[in-house]
C-alpha cells in the first residue's frame, strides 16, 4: 500500500535529514490553518521553525515590501488580534528580539488558500513574492501552494486529525523540506538549493483518492494562463455585471509559453496540477536582483534584456539535479531503489516517478 511505503521512506528522510532554522510564512496571514499545519509537521520532523506571517491577507502583492506605519489598527485576517497592539510580534522589541536572532537555512512560504501556477502568478503571488525576495538575498526558500482555496482560520482546524486536508498539505510540504535537507552538513556550508534557485510547489486539489503523490518536476511554461485584458482589443476583455473589465483566463499566450530557458522536455505545472492527483515540483530562478545591484554600486546606466520564463537554465541546475529528480523525489514517492521512470506525453522526455 502506497501509505506504507510512503511513511516508511519519510521516516528514513528525517533521520538523515539535517536540522534546519527555517522561517514560515505566507500571504493569507498568520491565522491560517494552512500555515499552522505546516508548522506543526515541520517541527515534528525536527526542525526549529518561526513563524513570521501578515496579520492582513496579502494576496496578490507579488515580491512588494510595504514597512508598517501605525501600530495594528484593526483585528486583522479572521479577527485575531487587538486593535492598538504592537505592529510585530506580541510585544514591543518584536522583531529584534534576541531569542529569534538566528541564521536562517531556508525559507518557506505557504501553502497558499490556492494554486500558483505558471509565469504570470509567479510575479503575482505574495507566497512566490516571498520566496523570490529570500533567494535575491542569498537563503533558498521553498513556495507550497494548494489546489484547495478554501480560507479557513486554524481554530476551524484539526492537529490531530491526518485526513484534516491542511495536515494533508503540511505533511506533503514538509516531507518535501526534509527531503531536501536529507544527506546535507549545514555546519558545514551546505545549502539546502544553491544560490539563486527557489523552488515553486503545487499541491493538486486533495480529497480521499487524490493523495498529491506522486512529486513531479515541472517547469512555470507550458499551458500556463495569463489573463485576458488587452484593452485595445476589446473582444477580449471581461467584462463584470457593473460594465467594468475584471479578470478571466486566457490560455495559449505565447509568451508565458515559451520555454526559454528552462528544460524544455518537462511538462508544464498547469497543466499537471489541474489534470493529474501529483504534486508539482518546478525549480525556479531569481537572478534580476543582482543587476539592480551592479547598477547601484556603479553607478551606470545598465540595458539587459529579460525573459518571463523564470524556470532555472538547465545548465545552472546540473548540481542539483541528481538531488532533485533522483533524492528528493524518488525517495518521497517510493522506497529507495523502487522506482521506475517512464516517458512523459506529449512533450516526450520529462519524468515522472511512480
Ligand atoms: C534533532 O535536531 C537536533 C539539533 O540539530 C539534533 O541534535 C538531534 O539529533 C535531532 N534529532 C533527530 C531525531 O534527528
Ligand atoms: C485575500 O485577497 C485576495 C485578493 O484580493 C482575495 O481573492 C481573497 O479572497 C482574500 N482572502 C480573504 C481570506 O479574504
Ligand atoms: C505602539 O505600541 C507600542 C507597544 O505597545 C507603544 O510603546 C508605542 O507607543 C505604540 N506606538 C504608537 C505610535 O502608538
Ligand atoms: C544577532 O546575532 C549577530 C551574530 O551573532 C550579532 O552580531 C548581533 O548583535 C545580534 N543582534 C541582536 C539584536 O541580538
Ligand atoms: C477543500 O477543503 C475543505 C475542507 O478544508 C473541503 O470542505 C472542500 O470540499 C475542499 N474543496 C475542494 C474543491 O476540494
Ligand atoms: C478526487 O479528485 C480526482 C481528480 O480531480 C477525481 O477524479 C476523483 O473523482 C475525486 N474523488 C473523489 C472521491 O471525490
Amino acid at each position: 500500500m502506497r501509505f506504507a511505503t510512503i511513511s516508511a521512506a519519510a521516516a528514513l528522510l528525517s533521520s538523515a535529514s539535517a536540522h534546519l532554522n527555517i522561517v514560515l510564512t505566507n500571504d493569507d496571514g498568520f491565522g491560517s490553518a494552512n500555515i499552522r499545519a505546516l508548522y506543526n509537521e515541520l517541527t515534528k520532523q525536527n526542525h526549529s521553525v518561526l513563524i513570521v506571517g501578515p496579520a492582513e491577507n496579502q494576496s496578490g502583492t507579488g515580491g512588494t515590501t510595504v514597512w508598517p506605519t501605525s501600530n495594528l489598527t484593526s483585528r486583522g485576517g479572521h479577527d485575531l488580534l487587538i486593535p492598538g497592539a504592537y505592529f510585530a510580534g506580541q510585544e514591543a522589541g518584536g522583531l529584534n528580539n534576541p531569542s529569534i536572532n538566528k541564521s536562517v537555512d531556508l525559507v518557506v512560504s505557504g501553502p497558499n488558500e490556492g494554486s500558483n501556477l505558471g509565469p504570470l502568478v509567479f510575479t503575482l503571488s505574495g507566497t512566490l513574492g516571498a520566496a523570490y525576495v529570500a533567494v535575491g538575498r542569498g537563503i533558498p526558500a521553498v513556495a507550497f501552494s494548494a489546489g484547495n482555496s478554501t480560507k479557513r482560520s486554524y481554530k476551524d482546524w484539526n492537529p490531530n486529525d491526518p485526513t484534516d486536508i491542511a495536515n494533508v498539505h503540511g505533511k506533503l510540504g514538509a516531507d518535501l523540506v526534509s527531503a531536501l535537507a536529507y544527506g546535507r552538513d549545514i555546519s558545514k556550508g551546505d545549502k539546502v538549493l544553491p544560490t539563486s534557485l527557489g523552488l515553486n510547489v503545487n499541491f493538486p486539489k486533495i480529497n480521499s483518492t487524490c493523495r498529491g503523490l506522486p512529486m513531479i518536476q515541472t517547469r512555470l511554461t507550458g499551458s500556463a494562463l495569463t489573463d485576458k485584458a488587452h484593452v485595445a482589443f476589446t473582444c477580449t476583455v471581461v467584462f463584470n455585471a457593473a460594465g467594468f473589465p475584471t479578470y478571466g483566463d486566457l490560455a495559449g499566450a505565447s509568451g508565458i509559453n515559451n520555454c526559454v530557458t528552462g528544460d524544455c522536455d518537462l511538462p508544464g505545472e498547469t497543466l499537471i496540477s489541474t489534470t493529474t492527483c501529483m504534486t508539482t515540483v518546478t525549480v525556479s530562478v531569481c537572478l534580476f536582483l543582482s543587476a539592480k545591484e551592479e547598477q547601484a554600486a556603479h553607478a551606470l546606466t545598465t540595458s539587459q534584456a529579460f525573459s518571463v520564463d523564470y524556470d532555472a537554465p538547465q545548465a545552472y541546475t546540473a548540481s542539483t539535479k541528481e538531488h532533485l529528480e533522483y533524492t528528493v523525489l524518488n525517495k518521497l514517492n517510493t522506497a529507495p531503489g523502487s522506482y521506475k521512470k517512464r516517458d512523459w506525453q506529449p512533450r516526450g522526455k520529462g519524468m515522472i516517478f511512480e
